[in-house]
């Protein structure tokens, strides 16, 4: 494989309209991050790229609707967003952000330089236009009735409720979301790359070059390619974003597809002017290796358009592998920051100080690498406490405290050559095994043989009994320690890549110092060295801290609801001759039995004044029969009978529905007789 001198790494820059959620660490950040710890580790130059996204039409639509500018709006975020990858130990060399003035003149540059040179075309099309905002409308302004699920407030790009991709043209009834009216069609002029020109060239450089890219990168490129490429337009009628830097061109702004991927090269020149270094040493090099990590909804855009218009621009070097995630879902069910249902980095940073570690682990151990993943916090916990805590936490705590109880905490002598020798011929193989599969993105895989390291360590400490052997054999124990320290430093020096907090405490109480990769899978740790005093690496997680985070989700569900059913359309007009038709009389429920065989169902007997009735009602999940006895209810009295499980049934009872799908009884304000008639 070709050594390369530099390697350039970015990850995907979150757009600073919402906080990090674990979907986006999934799926690039905490992969990324060990891929450049691991990198650092083995001596090489690398550069660590993360910023913000701060144009598009979601933070002008947020900052309409909080009635503050977009830079209110990503200011707000791009903080919010920093501070949280900080704390949990995302360790880029520079988080920049795409409203600064260094990326508008970079993209800006960039633009004019492939307009000057012919590479961009210049085409008119018809656009949707708000005549009273007096502005063009983004396929996001536009609402209108989904073709294809008859939802009546989808969007011009996405319908939400069946999670089909629209265009605005596809929308029946548009309109504006700006005033609401009906939005006309107006012709404007754009700025095309003429992606059709790079088809040829996209094939021989990906499908046939770069086979070595992940299974769900190449698939996803093949069939973009496949289905063949068109022009498309990379610059908008939008008032935020980087201006067009052409003449007449007042209005217009580049896309953000176009001009976030450019904030990269921005973020690296930003770097640049702060460290004293070159820039383009990153990105124009040939022995500069370029990786992206992503998510799976970006690889369109870095494996085709950013390569397409880093081709066209011609002096930069091309993205040598994207290794694109899946999606990470929650609890089942997609996250979704509209619906707020996530886990938000900022809270569970609140909520767990000091467990940087366990996220990271359960994101990397179930990292959605091959497919989408599930995110539960039952396996959170499961995975804090059977794996971290029992495995490796467990292995590291014995070893110290053993090491206190019998030698005063200092590293006794080696007296166990042979058993050394093998461990540390396990460890080796092991450390080839994790520098493989991260070599190959499998942070998963390599996350697993790290563990492995503790197993073994564990192993041999049961197997060789230290607490029975010394009363017997002191020497040996000495030597046995002597081993599981050995081990235990080895596991403090890898955890250096995947939970760097942890590697910062284990080295503290091992009192070990700086140690290369190359002292993997050796000696580390002398004679006598004297121990720090031991603490858990790893705490139990308790079940009332789970229930916490599920209740957090539970509220989420329910806000949801209710917001569903606050929005939901009022039913078309009725004359008052339909409504008469519905003939409403008050009861009083005299006896009530749950129907047996059902979950739901419940048998009332009703006085109706006139007659006693039997009415079978959905409501035995949220009453006791008891509860029901003697309540007045209101009836719809002439709706026929009906068979219901076996009973007959003459009546319908009236409830409201909450939130969360529990029902409420409706009955008169004041006493109201038996049979008394509703209107
Ligand atoms: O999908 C997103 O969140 C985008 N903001 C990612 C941009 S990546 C890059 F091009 F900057
Ligand atoms: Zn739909």
């Amino acid at each position: 494989m070709k050594e390369f001198k530099r390697y350039t790494i970015t990850t995907a820059l979150p757009y600073a309209n919402g906080p990090i959620h674990i979907g986006h660490l999934a799926g690039v950040y905490v992969p990324a991050d060990i891929y450049v710890r691991y990198l650092r580790k083995t001596g090489r130059d690398v550069l660590f790229i993360g910023g913000s996204d701060e144009h598009g039409v979601p933070i002008t639509i947020k900052a309409r609707q909080q009635n503050v500018s977009p830079q209110d709006i990503v200011d707000k975020y791009h903080g919010i967003i920093k501070k949280s990858f900080e704390d949990l130990g995302i360790s880029f060399d520079v988080y920049s952000r795409t409203s600064m003035p260094l990326h508008h003149e970079t993209a800006s540059a960039f633009f004019t330089r492939l307009h000057s040179e012919g590479k961009l075309a210049q085409m008119e099309s018809e656009q949707y236009y708000d005549e009273e905002a007096k502005q063009f409308l983004a396929d996001r302004y536009i609402t209108g009735t989904c073709p294809h699920c008859g939802y009546e407030k989808a969007y011009g790009d996405q319908c939400e409720k069946c999670g089909t991709s629209l265009s605005a043209n596809d929308l029946i009834e548009p309109r504006s979301a700006l005033s609401g009216n009906v939005p006309v069609k107006k012709a404007t002029s754009h700025w095309f790359l003429p992606l059709d020109q790079y088809e040829g060239w996209l094939k021989e450089w990906i499908l046939d070059g770069h086979k070595d890219w992940k299974a769900n990168v190449y698939g996803q490129c093949k069939s973009w390619i496949d289905q063949g490429l068109h022009p498309r337009a990379v610059t908008r009628d939008l008032d935020w974003g980087v201006k067009v830097p052409l003449a007449d061109s007042e209005g217009k702004v580049l896309y953000v597809w176009f001009d976030a991927p450019i904030g990269y090269i921005s973020a690296t020149r930003d770097w640049a002017q702060q460290n004293g270094k070159n820039w383009e040493e990153y990105w124009k090099s040939d022995d500069s290796r370029l990786i992206h990590f992503i998510g799976k909804d970006n690889i369109v855009f870095h494996c085709i358009i950013f390569p397409a218009m880093l081709k066209a621009e011609g002096s930069y070097i091309l993205p040598d592998n994207v290794p694109a995630n899946e999606f990470l879902n929650l609890e089942g069910d997609k996250i979704s920051t509209s619906r707020n249902w996530a886990v938000w980095l900022h809270e569970y940073l609140e909520d767990f100080p000091g467990k940087q570690d366990v996220l990271r682990y359960v994101l990397t151990a179930n990292a959605p690498e091959t497919k989408d993943n599930d995110f539960t916090w039952k396996d959170f916990q499961a995975r804090n406490n059977n794996e971290l805590a029992a495995i490796f936490g467990n292995f590291v705590n014995r070893a110290m405290v053993l090491t206190h109880k019998y030698f005063e905490g200092k590293v006794p002598a080696s007296t166990q050559a042979a058993d050394l020798d093998g461990i540390l011929k396990e460890i080796v193989s092991l450390k080839e095994k994790i520098t493989h599969s991260l070599e190959q993105f499998r942070f998963r895989e390599a996350l697993a043989f790290f563990m492995d390291i503790a197993r073994l360590g564990n192993k041999y400490l049961t197997d060789k009994e230290p607490w029975k052997v010394f009363k017997t054999d002191p020497e040996q124990v000495k030597g046995i320690l002597n081993n599981v320290l050995q081990i235990s430093a080895n596991m403090a020096i890898l955890s250096e890549i995947f939970l760097p907090k942890t590697a910062d405490k284990l080295k503290k109480m091992l009192n070990l110092g700086e140690t290369s990769w190359e002292s993997i899978g050796k000696v580390m740790l002398s004679e006598g060295t004297v121990l720090n005093q031991s603490e858990l690496l790893f705490e139990k997680i308790e079940d009332a801290d789970i229930q916490k985070q599920l209740d957090k989700l539970e509220k989420s569900k329910q806000e949801n609801k209710a917001a569903a059913m606050s929005s939901e359309p009022i039913k078309p007009n009725i004359t008052f001759d339909d409504f008469s038709k519905i003939d409403l009389r008050v009861g009083t429920i005299l006896e009530a039995e749950k129907v047996a065989k059902t979950k739901k169902l419940m048998k009332l007997s009703v006085d109706m004044g006139f007659e006693v009735r039997t009415i079978v009602s959905g409501v035995a999940e949220f009453f006791e029969p008891d509860q029901l006895m003697g309540k007045k209810v209101v009836v719809v009295v002439n709706l026929g009978k009906r068979e219901i499980k076996g009973v007959e049934s003459n009546g319908m009872i009236l409830y409201a529905e909450n939130a969360d799908g529990t029902l409420m009884m409706v009955n008169p304000f004041n006493e109201a007789m038996n049979g008394g008639l509703v209107k």
